[in-house]
């Protein structure tokens, strides 16, 4: 069924999507996780395979079905994601949708930690692998277009206006997941694109709508009509 010859504008182009939160394991049956349900990852992966993208998609633990006709890689934290999109390049455009986690237990125990008399367990925590910084600044295999997220609860605009700088990737697009905007988890997103060119306020819609636009927007980057 996957197997059907892709028609349209972005035939013939790979695309990576990242998608979902990751899991940073804290023992053998814990973890912490993000409130990411994988929801605008999987519906901009879908958008791209119906206008006739080659799609890997790369996700996290999701809540939210991975679409058909795309090639899913499941993984479970930021390490595994990171391996997955460095062994799925090259490719023309990749979309970092996934929230990774940004933290990782430093030794997470390969024993389920126990309840002792001597107190509770403390946590330290490392750094994860920037998977977005390092796929768009790279010199060797950088995708045409490397488009990011930026989940913001407050200054949206400036914070991700200086993420985008900071990470080198073409596009950001962010939004504001402050809780009283029922984001996070819900069906809609209000997005603002953050370009070369500058921003573009979109209204809030469903997050396949934003999808929709989205894959036609990098379908037109990829694909400028011949003059
Ligand atoms: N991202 C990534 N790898 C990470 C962290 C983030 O690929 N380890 C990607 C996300 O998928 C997203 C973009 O980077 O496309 C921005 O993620 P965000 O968490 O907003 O950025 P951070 O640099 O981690 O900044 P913050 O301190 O706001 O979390
Ligand atoms: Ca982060």
């Amino acid at each position: 069924i996957t197997t059907r010859l892709a028609a349209g504008p972005l035939a013939g182009k790979r695309i990576i999507v990242t998608s979902g939160p990751t899991h940073e394991p804290i023992d053998p049956v814990r973890y912490i996780a993000n409130r990411s349900s994988g929801a605008q990852g999987t519906a901009v992966a879908r958008a791209l395979r119906a206008l006739g993208a080659e799609v890997v998609f790369i996700t996290g633990p999701a809540t939210v079905r991975p679409p058909e006709g795309v090639q899913v890689v499941p993984v479970e934290t930021a390490s595994d994601m990171h391996a997955a999109v460095q062994a799925a390049l090259p490719a023309d455009a990749a979309v970092f949708a996934a929230a990774v986690a940004d933290w990782r237990v430093a030794s997470a125990s390969d024993r389920k930690l126990k309840k002792t008399k001597d107190g509770m367990p403390r946590l330290a925590f490392e750094e994860n692998p920037d998977i977005l910084r390092e796929v768009a600044s790279q010199t060797q295999d950088r995708p045409d277009l490397v488009v990011g997220f930026a989940a913001e609860t407050n200054d949206v605009v400036e914070h991700a206006t200086a993420k985008r700088l900071r990470k080198g990737c073409d596009w950001i697009v962010a939004n504001d997941v402050s809780p009283a905007t029922g984001i996070m988890g819900g069906a809609e997103n209000a997005v603002i694109l953050i370009t070369a060119e500058g921003e573009e306020h979109w209204p809030r819609m469903p997050k396949d709508q934003v999808a929709q636009r989205l894959a036609e927007k990098i379908a037109a980057t990829l694909t400028p009509p011949v003059s």
